[in-house]
Protein backbone atom coordinates (compact mmCIF):
# COMPACT_ATOMS: atom_id res chain seq x y z
CA UNK A 1 0.00 0.00 0.00
CA UNK A 2 1.03 3.60 -0.85
CA UNK A 3 0.12 6.52 1.65
CA UNK A 4 -0.46 9.32 -0.98
CA UNK A 5 -0.89 13.44 0.35
CA UNK A 6 -2.07 15.99 -1.51
CA UNK A 7 -1.64 19.61 -0.23
CA UNK A 8 -4.71 21.66 -1.19
CA UNK A 9 -3.35 25.59 -0.31
CA UNK A 10 -3.18 29.23 -1.10
CA UNK A 11 -0.52 30.83 -2.63
CA UNK A 12 0.03 34.50 -3.29
CA UNK A 13 0.49 36.36 -6.44
CA UNK A 14 4.05 38.64 -6.36
CA UNK A 15 4.90 37.64 -3.08
CA UNK A 16 7.76 34.76 -3.10
CA UNK A 17 8.88 35.10 0.22
CA UNK A 18 4.84 34.05 0.96
CA UNK A 19 5.11 31.53 -1.48
CA UNK A 20 8.39 29.70 0.32
CA UNK A 21 7.12 30.01 3.66
CA UNK A 22 3.59 28.33 2.80
CA UNK A 23 5.56 25.72 1.36
CA UNK A 24 7.76 25.31 4.31
CA UNK A 25 5.33 24.88 6.69
CA UNK A 26 3.05 22.84 3.73
CA UNK A 27 5.63 20.36 4.31
CA UNK A 28 6.51 20.65 7.75
CA UNK A 29 2.69 19.42 8.24
CA UNK A 30 3.28 16.25 5.63
CA UNK A 31 6.24 15.28 7.63
CA UNK A 32 4.66 13.65 10.80
CA UNK A 33 1.47 11.77 8.15
CA UNK A 34 2.99 9.04 7.23
CA UNK A 35 3.13 9.91 3.53
CA UNK A 36 4.90 8.10 1.09
CA UNK A 37 4.00 10.28 -2.02
CA UNK A 38 3.01 13.93 -1.90
CA UNK A 39 1.22 16.11 -4.53
CA UNK A 40 1.54 20.21 -4.46
CA UNK A 41 -0.53 22.34 -6.74
CA UNK A 42 0.78 23.79 -9.84
CA UNK A 43 2.59 27.14 -9.32
CA UNK A 44 3.33 26.99 -5.79
CA UNK A 45 6.37 28.77 -5.21
CA UNK A 46 4.66 32.23 -7.75
CA UNK A 47 0.84 32.11 -7.77
CA UNK A 48 -1.05 31.74 -11.00
CA UNK A 49 -2.27 35.27 -12.40
CA UNK A 50 0.61 37.26 -13.51
CA UNK A 51 0.05 40.67 -14.60
CA UNK A 52 3.79 41.26 -16.22
CA UNK A 53 7.06 39.57 -17.37
CA UNK A 54 8.69 40.76 -14.05
CA UNK A 55 6.13 39.04 -11.57
CA UNK A 56 7.06 35.75 -13.64
CA UNK A 57 10.79 36.68 -13.26
CA UNK A 58 10.73 37.09 -9.86
CA UNK A 59 9.13 34.14 -8.83
CA UNK A 60 11.02 31.83 -11.42
CA UNK A 61 13.72 29.26 -10.27
CA UNK A 62 16.13 27.01 -11.92
CA UNK A 63 15.61 23.54 -10.59
CA UNK A 64 18.52 22.81 -8.39
CA UNK A 65 18.99 26.69 -7.60
CA UNK A 66 16.40 27.69 -5.75
CA UNK A 67 14.54 27.77 -2.29
CA UNK A 68 11.76 25.58 -3.35
CA UNK A 69 13.26 22.85 -4.83
CA UNK A 70 15.59 22.68 -1.49
CA UNK A 71 12.90 22.35 0.06
CA UNK A 72 11.26 19.79 -2.08
CA UNK A 73 14.58 17.83 -1.97
CA UNK A 74 14.86 17.91 1.33
CA UNK A 75 11.26 16.51 2.10
CA UNK A 76 11.81 13.69 0.13
CA UNK A 77 15.03 12.30 1.59
CA UNK A 78 13.25 10.05 3.76
CA UNK A 79 12.12 7.67 1.18
CA UNK A 80 9.98 10.02 -0.03
CA UNK A 81 8.30 10.87 -3.45
CA UNK A 82 7.22 14.25 -3.76
CA UNK A 83 5.91 16.29 -7.21
CA UNK A 84 5.01 20.07 -7.12
CA UNK A 85 4.40 22.82 -9.64
CA UNK A 86 6.89 25.89 -9.52
CA UNK A 87 7.82 28.71 -11.97
CA UNK A 88 10.49 27.63 -13.65
CA UNK A 89 13.36 29.67 -15.32
CA UNK A 90 15.89 28.02 -17.79
CA UNK A 91 17.93 30.89 -19.20
CA UNK A 92 15.68 33.58 -20.62
CA UNK A 93 12.70 31.65 -20.86
CA UNK A 94 10.22 30.46 -18.08
CA UNK A 95 8.18 27.10 -17.86
CA UNK A 96 5.32 26.13 -15.88
CA UNK A 97 6.48 22.83 -14.89
CA UNK A 98 6.18 19.94 -11.84
CA UNK A 99 9.11 18.79 -10.47
CA UNK A 100 9.41 15.45 -8.79
CA UNK A 101 12.09 14.54 -6.28
CA UNK A 102 13.02 10.94 -4.50
CA UNK A 103 14.93 10.23 -2.22
CA UNK A 104 16.91 13.16 -1.89
CA UNK A 105 17.81 13.30 -5.68
CA UNK A 106 15.57 15.36 -8.56
CA UNK A 107 13.91 12.61 -10.37
CA UNK A 108 12.72 14.45 -13.17
CA UNK A 109 10.74 17.78 -14.24
CA UNK A 110 7.96 17.89 -16.40
CA UNK A 111 6.96 21.32 -18.68
CA UNK A 112 3.35 22.01 -18.73
CA UNK A 113 2.78 21.18 -22.91
CA UNK A 114 -0.91 22.35 -23.10
CA UNK A 115 -1.07 26.16 -22.03
CA UNK A 116 -4.34 27.78 -20.48
CA UNK A 117 -5.65 31.09 -21.32
CA UNK A 118 -2.95 33.88 -20.65
CA UNK A 119 -0.19 31.57 -19.57
CA UNK A 120 1.41 31.30 -23.12
CA UNK A 121 2.05 35.43 -22.51
CA UNK A 122 4.70 34.32 -19.64
CA UNK A 123 5.40 30.74 -20.62
CA UNK A 124 6.92 28.57 -23.05
CA UNK A 125 4.98 25.48 -23.61
CA UNK A 126 6.88 21.78 -22.64
CA UNK A 127 8.00 20.56 -25.80
CA UNK A 128 8.21 16.77 -24.36
CA UNK A 129 5.90 13.59 -23.71
CA UNK A 130 4.62 13.24 -20.29
CA UNK A 131 6.91 11.16 -17.75
CA UNK A 132 6.61 8.02 -15.83
CA UNK A 133 8.65 7.42 -13.00
CA UNK A 134 9.26 4.59 -10.99
CA UNK A 135 9.52 4.64 -7.24
CA UNK A 136 8.83 1.77 -4.44
CA UNK A 137 8.29 -0.52 -7.13
CA UNK A 138 5.15 1.54 -8.37
CA UNK A 139 4.82 3.72 -11.50
CA UNK A 140 3.29 7.02 -11.30
CA UNK A 141 2.73 9.36 -14.11
CA UNK A 142 2.79 13.29 -13.92
CA UNK A 143 0.73 15.92 -15.78
CA UNK A 144 -0.34 19.41 -15.11
CA UNK A 145 -3.58 21.05 -14.50
CA UNK A 146 -5.08 22.06 -17.99
CA UNK A 147 -3.67 18.71 -19.39
CA UNK A 148 -6.55 17.21 -18.07
CA UNK A 149 -9.00 18.65 -20.99
CA UNK A 150 -6.82 16.37 -23.65
CA UNK A 151 -7.33 12.73 -22.84
CA UNK A 152 -4.54 11.61 -24.66
CA UNK A 153 -2.12 12.69 -21.69
CA UNK A 154 -4.02 10.35 -19.26
CA UNK A 155 -3.87 7.96 -22.15
CA UNK A 156 0.10 7.99 -23.08
CA UNK A 157 0.97 7.85 -19.00
CA UNK A 158 -1.22 4.44 -18.73
CA UNK A 159 -0.07 3.15 -22.12
CA UNK A 160 3.71 4.16 -20.51
CA UNK A 161 2.70 1.91 -17.42
CA UNK A 162 1.80 4.22 -14.91
CA UNK A 163 -0.59 3.01 -12.15
CA UNK A 164 -1.03 6.52 -10.85
CA UNK A 165 -1.25 10.11 -12.24
CA UNK A 166 0.23 12.94 -9.88
CA UNK A 167 -1.40 16.20 -11.25
CA UNK A 168 -0.64 19.46 -9.59
CA UNK A 169 -3.19 22.15 -10.65
CA UNK A 170 -4.44 25.66 -10.41
CA UNK A 171 -8.17 25.02 -11.81
CA UNK A 172 -10.16 27.62 -12.64
CA UNK A 173 -13.05 25.31 -14.95
CA UNK A 174 -15.74 22.87 -13.40
CA UNK A 175 -15.27 20.56 -15.03
CA UNK A 176 -11.66 18.85 -14.49
CA UNK A 177 -12.52 16.83 -11.04
CA UNK A 178 -15.38 15.13 -12.91
CA UNK A 179 -13.10 14.67 -15.96
CA UNK A 180 -10.66 12.67 -13.67
CA UNK A 181 -13.26 10.14 -12.96
CA UNK A 182 -13.71 9.51 -16.55
CA UNK A 183 -9.56 9.51 -17.33
CA UNK A 184 -9.05 7.09 -14.37
CA UNK A 185 -12.03 4.66 -15.84
CA UNK A 186 -11.35 4.73 -19.48
CA UNK A 187 -7.50 3.56 -18.50
CA UNK A 188 -8.31 2.03 -15.31
CA UNK A 189 -6.00 3.98 -13.57
CA UNK A 190 -5.64 6.08 -10.00
CA UNK A 191 -5.60 10.11 -10.35
CA UNK A 192 -4.94 12.39 -7.48
CA UNK A 193 -5.27 16.07 -8.18
CA UNK A 194 -4.13 18.64 -6.23
CA UNK A 195 -5.76 21.73 -7.01
CA UNK A 196 -5.17 25.13 -4.65
CA UNK A 197 -8.14 27.42 -3.36
CA UNK A 198 -8.93 31.36 -3.21
CA UNK A 199 -9.10 34.22 -5.24
CA UNK A 200 -6.09 36.34 -7.59
CA UNK A 201 -7.13 39.47 -9.64
CA UNK A 202 -9.84 37.67 -11.33
CA UNK A 203 -9.73 34.26 -11.09
CA UNK A 204 -11.34 31.57 -8.48
CA UNK A 205 -9.74 28.36 -7.78
CA UNK A 206 -12.10 25.58 -7.12
CA UNK A 207 -10.04 23.47 -4.85
CA UNK A 208 -11.83 20.04 -4.58
CA UNK A 209 -8.42 18.25 -4.73
CA UNK A 210 -9.13 14.66 -5.55
CA UNK A 211 -8.37 11.49 -5.60
CA UNK A 212 -9.99 8.80 -8.19
CA UNK A 213 -9.40 4.86 -8.55
CA UNK A 214 -9.20 2.79 -11.63
CA UNK A 215 -13.35 2.22 -11.27
CA UNK A 216 -13.98 6.19 -11.12
CA UNK A 217 -14.43 6.24 -7.75
CA UNK A 218 -13.55 9.22 -5.53
CA UNK A 219 -11.66 7.56 -2.72
CA UNK A 220 -11.22 11.54 -1.10
CA UNK A 221 -12.34 15.16 -2.16
CA UNK A 222 -11.68 18.47 -0.25
CA UNK A 223 -13.72 21.17 0.07
CA UNK A 224 -13.93 23.55 -2.26
CA UNK A 225 -12.65 26.51 -0.17
CA UNK A 226 -10.35 25.58 2.83
CA UNK A 227 -6.59 24.83 2.91
CA UNK A 228 -6.56 20.69 3.56
CA UNK A 229 -4.15 18.17 3.60
CA UNK A 230 -5.94 14.88 1.99
CA UNK A 231 -4.06 11.39 3.12
CA UNK A 232 -5.51 8.61 1.51
CA UNK A 233 -4.27 4.96 1.61
CA UNK A 234 -4.14 3.27 -2.19
CA UNK A 235 -2.84 -0.11 -3.74
CA UNK A 236 -1.29 1.39 -7.23
CA UNK A 237 -1.19 -2.69 -8.26
CA UNK A 238 -5.17 -2.68 -9.07
CA UNK A 239 -4.47 -0.17 -11.85
CA UNK A 240 -2.43 -3.20 -13.09
CA UNK A 241 -6.11 -4.80 -14.20
CA UNK A 242 -7.24 -3.50 -17.39
CA UNK A 243 -10.28 -5.39 -18.23
CA UNK A 244 -13.46 -3.07 -17.55
CA UNK A 245 -15.00 -5.99 -18.14
CA UNK A 246 -14.03 -9.67 -18.22
CA UNK A 247 -13.87 -9.47 -22.14
CA UNK A 248 -13.00 -6.09 -22.55
CA UNK A 249 -9.04 -5.49 -21.72
CA UNK A 250 -9.24 -0.89 -22.16
CA UNK A 251 -5.64 -0.45 -23.37
CA UNK A 252 -5.45 -3.81 -26.01
CA UNK A 253 -8.71 -3.43 -27.23
CA UNK A 254 -8.10 -0.36 -28.52
CA UNK A 255 -8.16 -0.26 -32.54
CA UNK A 256 -4.71 2.60 -33.08
CA UNK A 257 -4.78 1.62 -36.81
CA UNK A 258 -8.21 3.66 -36.82
CA UNK A 259 -7.05 6.69 -35.18
CA UNK A 260 -5.04 8.44 -37.60
CA UNK A 261 -6.80 11.00 -37.35
CA UNK A 262 -5.94 11.49 -33.26
CA UNK A 263 -2.19 12.03 -34.52
CA UNK A 264 -2.57 14.51 -37.31
CA UNK A 265 -1.78 17.77 -36.83
CA UNK A 266 -4.43 19.51 -38.45
C1 LIG B 1 -4.80 25.70 -15.59
O1 LIG B 1 -4.29 24.97 -16.44
N1 LIG B 1 -4.10 26.22 -14.62
C2 LIG B 1 -6.24 26.00 -15.62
Amino acid sequence: MVTLGLAQIRPHIASVRENLELIENTLEQAAGRGIDVLVLPELVNSGYAFKSEEEVAASAETVGQGTASALFKDWSRLGRLIVAGICERIEDRFYNSAVAFAKGEHITTYRKIHLFGDEARWFAAGESEPPVIEFGGNRYGIMVCFDWAFPEVARILALNGAQVILHPANLVLPYCQTAMVTRSIENRIFTATANRIGNERELEFSGMSQVTDPRGEILARASETDAELLVVEIDPRLADDKNITQANDVLKDRRPELYHRLTDST
